[in-house]
């Protein structure tokens, strides 16, 4: 197979929790056909670079300050409320003046017009592939029209990979933006039909890939979930919804489904599986975690909203440590930022707020509890301890490889392993606040870029081997 080009550099990749490849010595990353077919670093690379270079293969040589890494993936995102993110969030979020009542449900009402929908969606997938996000994990309208124009722009734009959800409904919303069930499954069985014959190539990880998506339990009736579990078992799909994401939607469900947890409801419908991509569960119940992992199936973190409406931290290191899949998301618009550099500072903060009580303080020289952590033994304080804390590296991790774990898309995407897709961005810090201000190692340099970039410092994105965004 020839070689179609290679990278030279600073190519950082995560491939466990934990462990960071690629900082002390430059790698090189051979990709032919769109995937990655040879790695090697130090001195091995160098050799192999100038073989190449010789062979007339063309080695993209990253610069000082530059770092290659794998494309982000998006766990949960919401595309028509691109258009008031940052709005609503001071909100409730299932008030009858709440963030859904009052700007969710509008906005999706308006992708109806298919042409709204199509500027709007086409605007989403920019964003994104500016935010270095390579894969998401979406959520359209109510609408067949308007999510068959989703898989269209995507297909048409080839990137981010596009994993699609037509979201469904049945009760508890608007007059005017509900589904009648028996309409909702067929519309669902026809999206997926259409999805799935717009694919292209033989084998995963497609461009576009349509995802089954019970918005969530309130608004969702036995029957509405009983069907989608059978169409997500008939075609093979990948489920999403949102899972034990706040108390007032706990407490509602509850109501509905008297004596279930969330994960038993979804499960008892056959929607709790490998994948499925589960948002928030903030609010986990006793038994749900042990269900999630006991059948595969992820969470989708999304740790920007939840301090909006979730009223609590997900403890996702303990999560992931005792086994359960963890995705990173940005929600947008119950988080307002669509990057996932601001997902993962987030995460970071978030998991700092599990701490707080627990910190141990160092008071002139000597050992001691910190106020904070005596002050909380008299108070309710919510589990939590330093094996909570989530560092940034642990945030990228989430933000690639957690996420391709999430979707069972492990050896295909999030990390440079031979064999994987070439989905990557290349990273500058020559822009920005930390323009003049060089760090002084490769390590810094990216911790400045995860704490300190934006979409400045996006200069290139590849998507299958194909570059489909730079500066
Ligand atoms: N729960 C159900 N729908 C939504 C939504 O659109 N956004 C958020 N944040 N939570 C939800
Ligand atoms: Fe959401």
């Amino acid at each position: 197979m020839a070689a179609g080009f290679a990278f030279f550099g600073t190519c950082v990749d995560t491939p466990r929790l934990g462990e960071v490849r690629g900082l002390e010595a430059p790698s090189l990353l051979v990709v032919s056909d769109g995937r990655i077919s040879q790695r090697c670093m130090g001195a091995e690379a160098l050799e192999r670079r100038r073989q190449l270079e010789q062979e007339g293969v063309e080695v993209r040589v990253l610069e000082q300050g530059e770092v290659l890494l794998p494309g982000f993936i998006d766990g949960h995102i919401h595309f028509p409320q691109f258009c008031f993110a940052g709005c609503g969030i001071d909100m409730p979020l299932m008030h009858p003046e709440g963030f859904l009542a009052k700007y969710a449900f509008p906005t999706e009402e308006s992708m109806g017009e298919v042409e709204r929908a199509k500027v709007v969606y086409r605007a989403a997938l920019e964003v994104l592939l500016h935010c270095g996000t390579t894969t998401a994990v979406i959520y359209g309208s109510l609408h067949l029209g308007a999510s068959k124009v989703l898989v269209d722009v995507a297909l048409e734009r080839k990137g981010p990979r596009a994993f699609v959800g037509k979201v469904c409904a049945d009760r508890y919303c608007p007059d005017t933006y509900v589904e009648e069930t028996e309409q909702s499954l067929q519309d669902t069985e026809d999206f997926i039909q259409y999805t799935q014959s717009r694919r292209t190539g033989s084998e995963a990880p497609f461009l576009v890939q349509p995802v089954v998506t019970p918005r969530f339990l309130p608004t969702c009736t036995p029957k509405l979930l009983q069907g989608l579990g059978r169409l997500a078992d008939k075609y093979g799909c990948i489920i999403q919804s949102h899972l034990s994401e706040s108390i007032d939607e706990v407490e509602f469900s509850a109501t509905l489904f008297p004596g279930q947890t969330d994960a038993e409801v979804f499960h008892q419908f056959g929607l709790l599986k490998s994948p499925s991509m589960m948002g928030h569960s903030v609010q986990l119940m006793q038994g749900e975690e042990e269900l999630l992992r006991q059948n595969g199936a992820a969470i989708a973190h999304c740790p920007l909203s939840n301090f909006f409406f979730a009223s609590g931290a997900l403890p996702v290191k303990q999560l992931l440590k005792r086994g359960v899949k963890v995705a990173l998301g940005t929600d947008i618009a119950g988080g307002y930022s669509p990057s996932m550099l601001t997902a993962m500072r987030s995460a970071v903060m978030a998991a700092k707020t599990l701490q707080f009580r627990h910190v141990k303080g160092c008071a002139f020289g000597t050992e001691s509890e910190a106020p904070s952590a005596k002050r909380a033994k008299n108070a309710e304080a919510p589990a939590g301890s330093s094996e909570d804390e989530l560092s940034h590296f642990e945030a990228l991790y989430l933000a690639t490889k957690g996420g391709a774990e999430a979707l069972d898309l492990g050896h295909l995407l999030g990390s440079f392993e031979v064999g994987c897709r070439f989905d990557a961005l290349r990273l500058r810090s020559q822009v920005g606040p930390m323009a003049s201000f060089p760090a002084s190692s490769q390590a810094d340099m990216l911790l400045k870029i995860i704490t300190l970039g934006d979409d400045r410092n996006v200069k290139q994105v590849f998507v299958d081997g194909e570059l489909v965004h730079s500066l």
